[in-house]
């Protein structure tokens, strides 16, 4: 299972990485637009930082804009993956660029239709909106289940990126349900860290020792 980064900050990506857990960082339109810096100097920037993927959206809304900068992104770093929405633009510069070989998936999505056309196209991956498919009133999380279900069933090769995810129980059950990846912001990362439980208990271990020397002063 792919584990993804859902940021634009380096500080951020440099602290997950540490972890030894992301293996890239996706970006979008408004994580991007929440700083002051260029779409190219975010994705120049996390690519130095990971080994893996950065996953850069396109801005252009049809496919001749899309294919354009799907391609540009190429020059940005090595391993750039495009991010096209789930709209009819989106599925045909998807396919113009699976003909040249331009590493690129499917963003914005939220039904199994969608996510069957871009396998269909080969996308490298598909992105479920998990927490805005609950939003709109269906469940973001058995939507997903689903998709991963028919990939595995049809033999898709596309990965299934679980993405928009909201808090550790939407990332849980999905680990259940055998995801190929998903992506979170580093705060739902920093929940999976986080257990008052494990503090209690270190803390409890130090008071134990007490003003011992430690181990290896002995
Ligand atoms: O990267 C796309 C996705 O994770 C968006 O999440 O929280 O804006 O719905 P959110």
């Amino acid at each position: 299972m792919n584990v993804y980064l859902d940021t634009a900050s380096p500080e951020r990506i440099r602290s997950a990485d540490r972890l030894g857990v992301v293996d890239g960082v996706t970006t979008n339109p408004s994580i991007v637009a929440d700083t002051d810096r260029r779409y190219r100097d975010v994705v120049e920037t996390a690519a130095d930082i990971v080994d893996g993927p950065v996953f850069a959206q396109v801005l252009a809304e049809d496919a001749d804009g899309m294919v354009r900068e799907a391609r540009g992104y190429q020059d940005w770093a090595d391993h750039v993956i495009a991010k096209l929405p789930a709209t009819r633009a989106g599925f045909q510069a998807l396919a113009r660029l699976r003909a040249d070989g331009v590493p690129s998936g499917t963003t914005v999505v939220f039904s199994v239709e969608q996510a069957v056309l871009a396998a269909k196209n080969d996308a490298a991956f598909v992105a479920p909106y998990v927490g805005r498919i609950d939003d709109s009133g269906a469940d973001g999380v058995a939507t997903t289940r689903r998709i991963q279900s028919v990939f595995d069933a049809q033999g898709f090769e596309t990965e299934v990126l679980a993405a928009s995810i909201r808090n550790t129980t939407q990332a849980t059950t999905l680990y259940e349900a055998g995801v190929d990846a998903i992506t979170m912001s580093p705060d739902v990362l920093d929940a999976h860290v986080d257990h008052p439980e494990t503090e209690n208990g270190v803390a409890g271990f130090a008071a134990a020792w007490g003003d011992r020397d430690p181990p290896l002063s002995e």
